[in-house]
């Protein structure tokens, strides 16, 4: 792969305010790239606000039709899919390369769909515009690839627990008002979804589709065929909003195509870059929300055999659905590009 050298290299920040725009700030102050200048980009609302980002004020500028006329070299999109259709292309026309966090394009043929600790050989072909995969489905993929790798996987079932984080500013504000409201016994108005979020846990991510599985439960399926190079691997998916400000949890049940040894999992999962192993029945030890929120790896544990059927395993994986889940997966994106390494940082719970 090409990467770009000795040349000063400038990068939008597109939804710079939103929960993965900051988080996009917060993880490029950790990575510490080569990069020489930033400019920040939201809706009209924020234009002339000011951002404290490495160590500088920076001034939020309103995204328009004309702010791809300056010259970038890469821009990160978080604002929202009928923001990424309108200006993505905009962008890509000015040789500006876009690594996108909506769902808007993942699904296109020859837009690449990345995990650099997974399928980074994809990010040779694009045309300037390069799609973040959906929270749920990085995570997931991040552990099911190594051991698809090793015993082919025949079926995954996911079962997902994912943080209020997931819907943006709006979707944490619901839990955050419906905590307030029942201790101080007042009325809230819901900002994002359709029933309460606190004491609740509701069966539908994003809109339902014909075939009665929501938009998220089929992002799930058709992302990570999509990531695997398997379009044909059966997998079913329930996704579900939990309380939980941050960091999606799954239980993910998958059938393997040759036999296994637990130890045998774990140990290749150890090695498998980004991700961390934390499970210890004995000792209590298993991945939660609570740990993993504010990290960038993906950490799994339960790792344990499926005794219902021939070659079954379940895990219990969970990460911090704005970090890996979305901003820091789409700079590893941008840090490959730039330098060609792979981040393969191990950082664990406790
Ligand atoms: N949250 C997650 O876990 C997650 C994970 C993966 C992918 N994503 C995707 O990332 C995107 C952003 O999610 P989020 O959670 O950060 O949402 P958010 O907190 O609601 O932030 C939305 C961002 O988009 C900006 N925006 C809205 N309308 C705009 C406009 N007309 N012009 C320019 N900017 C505009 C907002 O700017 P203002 O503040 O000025 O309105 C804000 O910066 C979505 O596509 C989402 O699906 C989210």
């Amino acid at each position: 792969m090409n990467k770009i050298i000795n040349k000063s290299i400038k990068i939008a920040i597109v939804g710079a305010t939103g929960l993965v725009g900051q988080s996009f700030l917060k993880v490029l102050e950790e990575f510490d790239l080569p990069i020489d200048e930033y400019k920040l980009f939201a809706s009209k609302k924020n234009a002339g606000k000011i951002i404290k980002f490495l160590n500088k004020d920076y001034q939020i500028n309103e995204l328009t039709e004309k702010s791809f006329d300056e010259k970038f070299d890469f821009a990160l999109f978080s604002a929202g899919s009928n923001i990424s259709e309108k200006f993505a292309p905009i962008a890509a026309s000015k040789n500006c390369i876009v690594i996108d966090n909506s769902s808007f394009w993942r699904m296109k043929k020859n837009i690449p769909l990345v995990i650099p600790q997974v399928n980074p050989q994809d990010l040779e072909n694009h045309s300037n515009i390069i799609s973040n995969p959906n929270c749920s489905t990085i995570q997931a993929a991040c552990v099911l690839h190594p051991i698809h790798q090793k015993y082919k996987i025949k079926r995954i079932i996911f079962s997902t627990y994912q943080a209020v984080s997931g819907a943006g500013k709006s979707g944490y504000n619901d839990l955050k008002n419906g905590i307030n409201s029942y201790v101080n016994n007042t009325e809230y108005k819901l900002e994002k979804f359709l029933y309460p979020i606190f004491n609740n846990c509701i069966p539908q991510i994003d809109d339902f589709l014909e075939n009665n599985y929501t938009k998220e439960e089929q992002k799930m399926i058709d992302e990570t065929k999509k990531i695997l190079h398997e379009p044909n691997l059966a997998i079913s998916a329930t996704t579900v909003r939990v309380p939980v400000f941050n960091s999606h949890s799954e239980s993910i049940n998958i059938e393997l195509s040759t036999e296994f040894k637990i130890n045998d999992i774990k140990s290749l999962l150890d090695i498998s870059p980004g991700v961390v192993v934390h499970d210890d029945p004995s000792k209590n030890k298993y991945p939660m929300a609570v740990d993993c929120s504010g990290k960038n790896e993906v950490f799994v544990g339960r790792i344990r055999r499926d005794f219902s059927i021939k070659n079954g395993l379940n895990l219990w994986v969970v990460s911090d659905n704005i970090r890996k889940g979305a901003a820091t997966n789409a700079v590893e994106i941008l840090a490959y590009l730039l330098t060609g390494n792979i981040y393969n940082k191990k950082t664990l719970l406790f």
